[in-house]
């Protein structure tokens, strides 16, 4: 039987993440070389040594500064000889605020890691897919991109912003047969979901994942996997005639 990424070079931001180290493992078992990208070093390594493969290698680097991209880019073609999938997938969820005491810093920060990140990754890997006859990009966005919600201005604007970056990739991109997709999960239950629930209630952030979760028609956060599984079907040729679009899973939260 064939693998659905037999052979293709993927890169993967936010790898020592929850959703990027599920997906690395995902696209791996399906025969994917993968470069892993993460600043977390330690997290990073960790992980890379805990798969075991000849398939992946650890990439330390900053997805929002200009001269980190072009080296993992290059990374990946030095060790694997192109790139056929982008999962351009690292994010900060940014400080929980009250919009008029929002710091400025942050707001730079948080833009700058989830809207310039995407923005630099399909600068240098659109050109090296086109290489080789096309390729497909898929962005984590979420449905923060898609709804507003108290406290989190910079990281509810990254969204969106990032969904207006995907639709106008692609269709510069269709021309080198590059797609571009993103994808926007619901509350997932990782790190991320943690950081949220414990700044918006330090005494009490069960209350808040109780908040969040009666607000999910299936009465429960996503797992980092369910997550990886959309990512594999948007890299893979399965998503053959789907670009600039928003692929929610979210439970049916933003139904209502
Ligand atoms: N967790 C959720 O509920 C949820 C929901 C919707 C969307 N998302 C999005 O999913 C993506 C992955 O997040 P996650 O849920 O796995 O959370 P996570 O915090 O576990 O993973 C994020 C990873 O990105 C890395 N990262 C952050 N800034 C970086 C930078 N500048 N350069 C390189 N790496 C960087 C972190 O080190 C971390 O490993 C993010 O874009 C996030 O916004 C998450």
């Amino acid at each position: 039987m064939k693998l659905e990424l037999q052979d293709r070079v993927a890169i993967v931001t936010g790898a020592a993440g929850g959703i990027g180290a599920a997906t690395v493992r995902r696209f791996l078992a399906e025969g994917a070389k993968v470069l892993a990208v993460d600043r977390a070093r330690d997290a990073l390594d960790a992980l890379v040594a805990s798969l075991d493969s000849k398939s992946v290698r650890a990439f330390v680097a900053d997805v929002s500064k200009a001269d980190e991209v072009r080296g993992y880019v290059d990374a990946a073609v030095a060790h694997f000889g192109g790139v056929d999938v982008m999962f351009a997938n690292a994010g900060v969820e940014g400080l929980v605020r009250p919009l008029v005491e929002f710091p400025e810093a942050e707001f730079d920060r948080v833009l700058a890691v989830n809207v310039k990140g995407p923005l630099l990754a399909m600068q240098r890997a659109a050109p090296e897919m086109a290489k080789r006859g096309g390729g497909s990009i898929v962005v984590t966005a979420s449905i923060a991109g898609l709804i507003g919600s108290p406290g989190m201005a910079a990281y509810i604007t990254s969204k969106h912003a990032l969904l207006g970056l995907v639709k106008t990739a692609a269709i510069e991109l269709a021309a080198m047969n590059v797609r571009v997709n993103a994808i926007a999960p619901g509350p997932v239950d990782n790190r991320m979901m943690r950081s949220l629930e414990a700044q918006s209630a330090p005494d009490n952030p069960e209350a808040v994942k109780a908040g969040f979760t009666a607000q999910v028609p299936m009465g429960r956060y996503a797992r980092n996997e369910e997550i990886a599984e959309m990512a594999l079907f948007l890299a893979s040729a399965r998503s053959s005639y789907s670009t600039g679009a928003v692929f929610v899973a979210d439970g049916g939260f933003v139904t209502h």
